[in-house]
């Protein structure tokens, strides 16, 4: 009744045997300790009224729970380097948990999503494709604690065979296997789901800050055209925009003024930019002629997972500002210039322009005068006490993304 198959055809073949037992249950009934301590852990992850402490503990036993579940021996350190990007190792992948607020509000996104498209399509198995599940497939386990296997169906995909391998064992021993129907090894930047059956939800968390190395954008670009009609992408929006902050005042002390000047929108990742040509136009901006002071150039990150389910600036690794220091401080009336560089696998390049590296080949329309971007999604005041990242942030910008993850989980004191 489970199967590890390599790809979906093969999967389609073995549904008409016995693949695929759908049975009207409840949501989950734990028979095992290991199955009430996900079930739990997944309440408290899926609280919206879950503190700080309460989450950055859940995530941390989720993850501590897997490993001794999936019983891990040899864990691949490797990264997979992909014409799309780069495909973070399984051991990293695992890691990806222990980023309390990213896991948290990733699960509460898709779970509304699973709803919403449970009123659009009533009495229909919710066809959901995770693409990029890691070794854990932490989203698809913990919500398959709120929803019977009648209800939701999980498409588990990754590059990593040892993922999938270890995703399987995790499913079956939590009690969960029905809920997936198919392990998938395969690139999701190219991966054609079956036409012959509805894909009602995409979720895929394959990113850094910035969209940075990783091939989320591709990814997005493959799978958000093959949703059905009514379909549902997760993340539903990534907006990267460009911001001229001074960092010493990121963080101002009472009765202090933050120094922020938003440049503008520099992409907006969603299923009807995912076709659009826009999504890679470059952006040519320029910071105000009258600016009194010097500051660097950074680029803000903000993850609309679903509906109201916003992860903010510096709430996770993911949404951490990335300064551009290769362009030094921006003095007034200087041009910004970004745009995507595919061959370094960066989405964006940024340069200034000046009258020797060729001002005069921009045309002055395409330059975007200083005017604050609009923010969809206002970040809340930044108290310190409330985001994940603690101290100076410089000496962790040109860390990986684990490692962020990992000084933020161990950075935090109540
Ligand atoms: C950032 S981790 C996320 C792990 C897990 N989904 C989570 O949310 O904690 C990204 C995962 O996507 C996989 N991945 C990255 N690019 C991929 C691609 N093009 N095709 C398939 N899998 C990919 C990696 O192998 C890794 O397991």
């Amino acid at each position: 009744m489970f199967y590890v198959v390599n790809n979906h055809h093969e999967l389609d073949e073995r549904k008409s045997t016995n693949y695929l037992v759908l049975e009207r249950k409840m949501p989950y009934e734990p028979i095992s300790t290991e199955q009430t301590k996900l079930q739990e852990i997944a309440a408290q992850l899926l609280d919206p009224a879950s503190d700080i402490a309460t989450l950055s503990a859940a995530a941390n036993a989720f993850y501590d729970l897997c490993v001794a579940l999936s019983d891990w021996k040899d864990r691949t350190q490797k990264a997979t380097q992909l014409a799309s990007g780069k495909a973070i190792s399984p051991e990293d992948a695992a890691r990806c948990i222990q980023d309390f607020m990213r896991t948290a509000k990733f699960l509460r996104g898709l779970e509304a999503a699973i709803r919403t498209v449970q009123i659009r399509f009533p009495g229909t198995p919710i066809q959901i494709l995770y693409a990029g599940c890691g070794p854990f497939a932490p989203l698809a386990l913990a919500i398959s604690t709120r929803f019977s296997a009648a209800e939701i169906q999980f498409t588990l995909l990754d590059i990593h065979q040892e993922s999938l391998d270890l995703a399987a064992r995790l499913f079956q021993t939590l009690g969960l296997e029905n809920h997936v129907k198919a392990f998938v090894l395969s690139d999701a930047a190219t991966y054609q789901w079956p036409t012959a059956l509805p894909l009602h939800l995409v979720v895929s968390e394959t990113m850094q800050r910035a969209l940075d190395k990783e091939p989320q954008v591709a990814i997005t670009q493959n799978l958000a055209p093959q949703l059905c009609e009514g379909g549902i992408l997760i993340p539903e929006n990534i907006r990267v925009e460009a911001v001229l902050c001074i960092a010493a005042k990121e963080f101002p002390e009472a009765g202090g003024e933050q120094f922020r000047i938003p440049l503008g929108v520099l992409m907006d990742l969603n299923q009807d930019m995912a076709t659009s040509e826009l999504l890679t136009t470059a952006a040519v901006m320029q910071a105000p002629t009258d600016m009194a002071e010097l500051p660097h150039c950074l680029l803000f990150t903000t993850i609309k997972v679903f509906d109201g389910v916003v992860l903010n600036a510096y709430e996770s690794g993911l949404t951490y500002p990335m300064t551009l220091y290769p362009l030094g401080k921006i003095k007034a009336g200087e041009i910004l210039e970004f745009r995507m560089n595919w061959a370094q696998r960066r989405v964006f390049g940024a340069s200034v322009w000046n009258k020797k590296n060729g001002i005069d080949r921009i045309s002055p329309n395409s330059v975007r005068h200083y005017k604050p971007s609009t923010n969809l999604y206002p970040t809340p005041r930044i108290d310190k006490n409330r985001c994940g990242f603690r101290g100076s942030s410089s000496k962790y910008l040109r860390k990986e993304r684990i490692k962020l993850s990992i000084v933020r989980v161990e950075g935090y004191t109540s």
